[in-house]
C-alpha cells in the first residue's frame, strides 16, 4: 500500500483528491492549517470513503513541524495543494502569498530532499499563461507574468520545483487547473469559501440560495460572443482523477522528464452569461444580475488543449457543464441545511 501526503487535503480540490486516492488504493496522509476550510471535512470524506485519512493541522511554514511529521510518518509521494488561493487578496497582501505559498513549498522539497522521497505533484494554474496569444492554450504557450501576487507564486513555485529536481534527480509533474466547478456527487464535500466568494460559481450558488440579492458581472464590453468573459470550467470529480492517474505516471516511471506540465481543462470557452444560463437551465432557478465594470487583474479569454493529459495520463473530461451546476447547487443547498439544523 502506497502512502500519499496531501497537503490543504481538506481544500476544495484537495478533498476531492483524497476520495479519489483512497478509491485508487492509496494510503492517504493529509495536513492542513484549516485556513481556510473546515474539519467537518474530514469526517465527510470518511463518510464517503468509510476510510479515515490520518490528519495532522500542520503550518507548513513551520520547518520543524514538517521535518517532524516526515520523520515519524511513511510516505512514498506527495500531493501539494497547500496555498492560499485569492487573487484579490494577495493584491492587498503580498507578503502574505509569498511567505505561505513559496515557504510552505520550499519546506516541503526540503524535506523530500532529507528523506528521501521522490515523487511531488504540484497544483498549479492556468493563471501562469496570463492572457495568452493563441486559444486554444496548450503547454508550449508561452508563460506570461500574471497580474496577481497569487498567479506569480504559482509561476515562481513551478520555477523553484524546476531547479530543485535537476539538484536532486526527483520527478514531478505540475498540473494547471484552468476553472475548477461542481462537487461530489454526495454533497458531502464541495467548494466552500470562507466570507464572500471571489469565484465565479461559488457567487451564483450563494445568490440562488438568497445570500447574495444579485450577482455582479464584472464587464460585457470584452471582445467575445456576447461581450463577457470566457473561462474553461472544468468539474472538481475529474480533476481529481487527473492526480490519480498523474500520481500513478510517477510511481510507475512513466514520466519522460523530471519535471512535466499538463493543462486540466474541459477544452470548452465559456462565457460568464452563458455559465448564468446554464446555471439556471440545470437548476430551473432565476439568477438576477447587473452588468458592473470590469474586475482589475481579469483576462478576456482562456481555455485548454487538454490533449498532452490525455496522451500521457490517459485522462479526459468527462462530466458536462450540466452535471458541474447541478452538483454545485446540490452541495450549496447542503451546506446551508447543516447551517439550518
Ligand atoms: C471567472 C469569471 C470573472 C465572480 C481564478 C484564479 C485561477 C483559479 C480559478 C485556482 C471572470 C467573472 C467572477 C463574480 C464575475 N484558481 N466573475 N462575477 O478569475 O478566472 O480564476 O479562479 O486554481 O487561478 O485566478 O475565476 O471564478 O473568479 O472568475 O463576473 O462575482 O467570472 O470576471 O471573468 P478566475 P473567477
Amino acid at each position: 500500500m502506497k502512502n500519499i501526503l496531501v497537503t490543504g487535503g481538506l481544500g476544495y480540490i484537495g478533498a476531492h483528491t483524497v476520495v479519489a486516492l483512497q478509491q485508487a488504493g492509496y494510503e492517504v496522509v493529509i495536513v492542513d492549517d484549516l485556513s481556510n476550510t473546515h474539519i467537518s471535512v474530514l469526517d465527510n470524506i470518511t463518510k464517503i470513503t468509510n476510510i479515515k485519512p490520518e490528519f495532522y493541522p500542520i503550518d507548513l511554514k513551520n520547518l520543524e513541524v514538517v521535518d517532524q511529521l516526515f520523520k515519524d510518518t511513511k510516505i512514498d509521494g506527495i500531493i501539494h495543494f497547500a496555498a492560499y488561493k485569492a487573487v484579490g487578496e494577495s493584491v492587498e497582501k503580498p507578503l502574505m502569498y509569498y511567505r505561505n505559498n513559496l515557504l510552505g513549498l520550499i519546506n516541503i522539497l526540503e524535506a523530500m530532499g532529507k528523506y528521501n522521497i521522490d515523487y511531488f505533484i504540484f497544483s498549479s494554474s492556468c493563471t501562469v499563461y496570463g492572457q495568452a496569444d493563441e486559444m486554444p492554450i496548450n503547454e508550449q504557450t508561452p508563460l506570461k507574468r500574471a497580474e496577481a501576487p497569487y498567479g506569480k507564486t504559482k509561476a515562481m513555485g513551478e520555477e523553484i520545483i524546476s531547479d530543485f529536481v535537476s539538484a536532486t534527480d526527483k520527478k514531478s509533474i505540475a498540473l494547471r487547473y484552468f476553472n475548477p466547478v461542481g462537487a461530489h456527487k454526495s454533497s458531502l464535500i464541495g467548494e466552500m469559501p470562507n466570507g464572500i466568494p471571489n469565484n465565479l460559481i461559488p457567487y451564483i450558488t450563494q445568490t440562488a440560495a438568497g445570500i447574495h440579492k444579485t450577482l455582479k458581472v464584472f464587464g460585457n464590453d470584452y471582445d467575445t460572443r456576447d461581450g463577457t468573459a470566457i473561462r474553461d470550467y472544468i468539474d472538481v470529480n475529474d480533476l481529481a482523477d487527473a492526480h490519480v492517474k498523474a500520481l500513478n505516471r510517477l510511481l510507475n516511471k512513466e514520466n519522460k522528464n523530471n519535471l512535466e506540465f499538463f493543462n486540466l481543462g474541459s477544452g470548452i470557452g465559456s462565457t460568464v452569461l452563458e455559465i448564468i444560463q446554464s446555471f439556471e437551465k440545470a437548476n430551473n432557478i432565476k439568477i438576477p444580475y447587473e452588468i458592473r465594470n470590469r474586475r482589475a487583474g481579469d483576462i478576456q479569454e482562456a481555455y485548454a488543449n487538454y490533449s498532452s493529459a490525455e496522451r500521457e495520463l490517459n485522462w479526459k473530461p468527462v462530466t458536462n457543464l450540466e452535471t458541474s451546476m447541478k452538483t454545485a447547487w446540490e452541495f450549496e443547498q447542503s451546506v446551508n441545511n447543516i447551517l439550518r439544523k
